[in-house]
């Protein structure tokens, strides 16, 4: 990051992407976060630009109450981005709550947003829904994660599908403090991934993989375990000979984030035929768990290595840190001077 902060946003937008996203660190990663959210995450580092990406820890508050499950949370994603490919030299990567600033301008933007834009938020009616006794900190969630974007003058935040709500959420508070105060905040722009079904994992039981359905599958997950869960994924009673619309068997739904095209094609293509010698489920699910664990393997002993040293990981988060804070200062400053705080 240059020392030499943008004055007004209009020229932050002119340079080049300013890359921004994060993950909270609410239970182990799993594959949805994976494909939906940290793939891409990385990806991202070889286009030019600036890359932010953070550990929502002011987030998994509105959920985790427990100081050692939170801390060590926090570790844990930090080493699973960081053994899948974050490089901490090219992005900023850091915690949020180790940018104050960010909750200031969370102030800021509570007093221009409505009530009832926060009440249409699918993701706090789903919890709702599902009997959750929501907390304030709940309710404004999206205010914060709009003051997590727009503290850095984010112009692309990568992220899966149910988050883009949020993002959207996120660019009417801009438009709303802009247009009282002027042009202070720079309009960010999802991102999904590439391929539909990379923005929207399902789970081990068919719906979107979530921690809080209880169907995710943890990145790393290895040996018996892993194997379980993928015995879990949901088959039929149909025999191995009897032909089958592939489109219809959830299997193929995991094989297809792994394989390559030639010879997921060619799995779907005996199973399509059917007859003596095509595979059934048992083989699919064999060949699945191989596909993890070939795909994950290299990235599992580097996790380990990272989370033996955890004093390193806390260094790299504190460098981190210092950088984004510089950003996020400038953004908060140039917000506070508009509205008539300094
Ligand atoms: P969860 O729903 O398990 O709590 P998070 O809300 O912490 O997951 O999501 C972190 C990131 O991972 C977000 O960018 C989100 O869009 C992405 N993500 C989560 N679940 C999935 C999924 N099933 N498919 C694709 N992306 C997902
Ligand atoms: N709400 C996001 C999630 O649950 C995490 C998040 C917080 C985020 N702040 C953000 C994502 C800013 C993108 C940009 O996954």
């Amino acid at each position: 990051m240059s020392s030499a902060q943008p004055e007004t946003p209009a020229a932050t937008e002119a340079v080049s992407p300013t890359f921004l996203s994060g993950i909270q660190p609410s239970g182990s990663p799993h594959l949805g976060n994976y494909f939906g959210a940290i793939r891409q995450h990385v990806a991202s580092l070889e286009e030019p630009g600036e890359h932010f990406f953070f550990i929502a820890d002011y987030h998994a508050l509105t959920t985790i109450h427990d100081a050692h499950e939170l801390r060590t949370n926090v570790r844990e994603l930090a080493a699973t981005y960081f053994a899948l490919g974050m490089d901490p030299e090219r992005a900023v990567f850091f915690r949020q709550s180790d940018v104050p600033e960010v909750t200031e301008i969370t102030w800021l933007l509570s007093t221009v947003t409505g009530m009832g834009l926060l009440e249409r938020a699918h993701s706090y009616k789903d919890k709702l829904a599902n009997g959750i006794k929501p907390s304030v900190g709940l309710f404004t969630y999206p205010i914060l994660m709009a003051a997590d974007i727009l503290a850095y003058d984010s112009t692309v935040v990568p992220v899966g599908k149910d988050q883009i709500q949020h993002i959207e959420m996120a660019q009417d508070m801009a438009t709303h403090f802009n247009s009282r105060f002027g042009d202070v905040f720079v309009r960010p722009e999802p991102r999904l991934p590439a391929r539909d079904d990379m923005a929207k994992v399902p789970g081990l039981d068919g719906q979107k993989m979530s921690k809080s359905y209880g169907n995710d599958l943890w990145i790393f997950e290895e040996g018996k375990k892993l194997k379980k869960a993928v015995g879990r994924i949901p088959t039929d009673s149909r025999a191995p000979e009897e032909p089958k619309d592939p489109d219809g068997v959830m299997l193929f739904e995991f094989l297809a984030l792994f394989l390559d095209d030639e010879e997921l094609g060619d799995w779907r293509a005996r199973v399509a035929a059917g007859g003596e010698g095509a595979p059934g489920y048992g083989h699919l699910k064999v060949r699945l768990v191989e596909a993890i664990d070939a795909h994950f393997a290299p990235a599992r002993a580097r996790r380990a290595e990272l989370l033996d040293d955890p004093a390193e990981l806390d260094r790299i988060l504190a460098r981190g840190a210092e950088r984004a804070r510089e950003r996020a200062t400038a953004v908060r400053d140039r917000a506070s001077k508009a509205c008539g705080l300094r």
